[in-house]
């Protein structure tokens, strides 16, 4: 069987040595579920064989009237049809057993291997012309469509996995700006005693622990990003004498963050900067999932190593490589993603607090916060199950959980309402009276030897080390098991408290955005990061202080 294209490409030329019997061939494809091989062949048909079944039926057609039969055994007729049934393509071909020849070809093609020898035209214009001046033999074509079809396949995965690379060290790695300021503020620490000064001044110390106070407490290693949320939380409130901010960092951080709010005092409001260094409770006994992590070696490779080398890209889906590369995120393995889960015991004279994450922007008055009433829970967060923003607010327990499996499906309910981190409000006085911290720790421990249990998605994936697991165990986030652990514990408030997806989409609406109290940038994409959202962007950095000598030494976004 042979296929021609005349130079002019208004006749083609089937040549085959077989007789023509009519046969009628009916090919279903249901779009819903195309695999590799339906796609081929429903490309072949609509863009390759449609052409021809046109070019073929208008000729039986205008001939068919005088029943010319210049085609030999075309005579008794050829006909295609393209209907759409609901979500089902139907082709039906009533074709001669030529083309049936044509398609068994194509069958035996798609089962097999593409001859390494076997040279590709670049484009399909190019195997369009090629076929005007060559004679293919049709196994060769069928050969070269399928070659060119998986490189283009090939090539579009490979694409959207490098894409997906760029972006997560896009996100991960620290903007020069901000490694200047830290650098420059360290250096202050050691160099200026008006860096030094103790925070808060002493006759203010009572105020730490006095419960007629709001407490916010942050913990972030980005000095820029800590700064933006206290000034945005003072310049939003309307009795900001009455605030206290307790900002916690890591260690290689404290130095720099306790510069930053000696030299840049928030009076009226009061900042206190603490390294986890300097909490005794933080030890291995009290904490079993935390070691020093940041320091070994495995886990650090894990981390910051080469991704895409070790993963089989064959067997995995862009989505699951995304959340995979999400959470492997250094940031995630910090310890200070893990305080939130500790706050009763690192504030043991507090009664309640408002939690912050670093990606936030206050943009309202937040002290009617302390006013909401509880109702004997723990943890007033926001619901992310509702609202316009159908990606960002569509999260349920079945997004995190893998329901499949017993564990899971034993003890929790797929349709209930998942919550947020990023502003929650704490009461640590009933909080104590509970078991959250144990129920969270017994549950990482099953959640770390299930792996396949877990099936997080979104910002809030990072992992914990367990003592136990080795580094195949740490696909896990910290909203997972929170979302257990407080389960019961959570009081929804009403979601203009707290806008979530800034870092995700640039669909945001603007409007409901200037109206929140507290705008999130949860996702990749960070204000203080290339990679933000430009028009989002001034909401952030319209608390940024261009006049001040490190951010302007150190050319932060400009
Ligand atoms: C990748 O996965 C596919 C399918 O699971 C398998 O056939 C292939 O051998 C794997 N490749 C590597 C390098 O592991
Ligand atoms: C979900 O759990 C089932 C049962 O353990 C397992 O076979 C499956 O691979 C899991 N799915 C994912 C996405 O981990
Ligand atoms: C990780 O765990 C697996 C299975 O439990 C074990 O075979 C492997 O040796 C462990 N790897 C390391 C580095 O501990
Ligand atoms: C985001 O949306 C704005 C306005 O709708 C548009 O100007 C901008 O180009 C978009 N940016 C990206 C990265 O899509
Ligand atoms: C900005 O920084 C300058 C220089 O440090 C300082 O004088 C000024 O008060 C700051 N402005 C605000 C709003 O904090």
């Amino acid at each position: 069987m042979q296929l021609r294209l005349s130079p002019s490409m208004r006749s083609i030329t089937i040549s085959s040595s077989s007789n023509g019997f009519v046969d009628l061939m009916k090919i279903k494809v249901a779009a819903r579920h195309i695999s590799y091989r339906t796609l081929f062949h429903t490309i072949l048909i609509l863009a390759f064989l449609l052409p021809f079944v046109f070019i073929l039926t208008a000729l039986v057609t205008l001939e068919g009237v005088n029943k010319c039969s210049s085609f030999g055994g075309w005579d008794q007729g050829f006909s295609a049809g393209l209907m759409i049934q609901g979500r089902k393509l139907v082709v039906m071909l009533w074709q001669q057993r030529l083309v049936r020849d044509f398609y068994k070809i194509f069958n035996q093609v798609s089962s097999e291997e593409i001859p390494d020898g076997l040279k590709l035209p670049d484009s399909f214009s190019q195997l369009v012309s090629e076929m005007k001046s060559n004679k293919y033999n049709a196994k060769d074509f069928a050969l070269i469509l399928k070659g060119m079809m998986e490189r283009s396949e090939r090539e579009i995965r490979e694409s959207k996995f490098a894409e997906l690379m760029n972006k997560h060290f896009a996100a991960s790695a620290i903007p020069k700006g901000i490694h200047c300021l830290s650098l420059r503020l360290t250096d202050e620490y050691s160099s200026n005693a008006h860096a030094r000064k103790q925070l808060p001044s002493p006759e203010l110390l009572p105020v730490l622990s006095d419960n007629s106070y709001y407490h916010f407490i942050l913990a972030t290693d980005n000095i820029l990003a800590a700064s933006v949320v206290v000034t945005s939380a003072i310049q939003s409130s309307l009795k900001p004498y009455k605030i206290v901010f307790h900002v916690i960092t890591d260690k290689k951080t404290y130095a720099g963050m306790h510069s930053w709010f000696a030299l840049n005092p928030v009076s009226p409001a009061v900042v206190e900067v603490k390294g986890v260094h300097q909490f005794d409770w933080l030890t291995r006994e009290n904490v079993p999932v935390l070691e020093a992590v940041e320091n070994h070696n495995g886990i650090r490779n894990y981390y910051h190593g080469n991704h895409i080398a070790g993963a089989n890209l064959s067997d995995t889906t862009p989505r699951t490589f995304a959340s995979k590369l999400q959470a492997r995120s250094p940031k995630y393995i910090s310890l200070l993603n893990h305080l939130r889960i500790y706050l009763p015991e690192l504030f043991p004279n507090l009664d309640k607090v408002v939690f912050l994450d670093d990606d936030v922007v206050i943009q309202r008055d937040l002290s009617p916060l302390w006013e909401i009433d509880l109702g004997g829970k723990v943890n007033g967060a926001v619901e992310t199950c509702k609202g316009d923003d159908e990606w960002v607010m569509s999260k349920r327990l079945r997004n995190y959980f893998n329901f499949s499996h017993p564990l899971i499906a034993k003890n929790l309910n797929p349709d209930e309402c998942a919550w947020a981190y990023g502003m929650n409000v704490f009461d640590l006085h009933v909080w104590r009276k509970t078991g959250i911290r144990d129920t969270y720790h017994t549950w990482l421990k099953e959640l770390c030897h299930y792996e396949d249990v877990v099936v997080g998605e979104g910002e809030l994936v990072f992992s914990l080390h367990n003592l136990k697991s080795n580094l195949t165990m740490w696909k896990l986030g910290t909203l997972p098991p929170a979302l257990i652990a407080f389960k019961g514990y959570v009081h929804p408030i009403d979601p203009s408290w707290h806008m979530l997806g800034l870092g995700y989409q640039n669909k945001t609406n603007i409007e409901r955005l200037k109206k929140a109290a507290v705008i999130h940038y949860n996702g990749q994409s960070k204000p203080w990061l290339e990679i933000g959202f430009e028009h989002l962007r001034p909401f952030w950095t319209k608390y940024i202080n261009y006049s001040n000598d490190f951010i302007r030494n150190c050319h932060i976004l400009e």
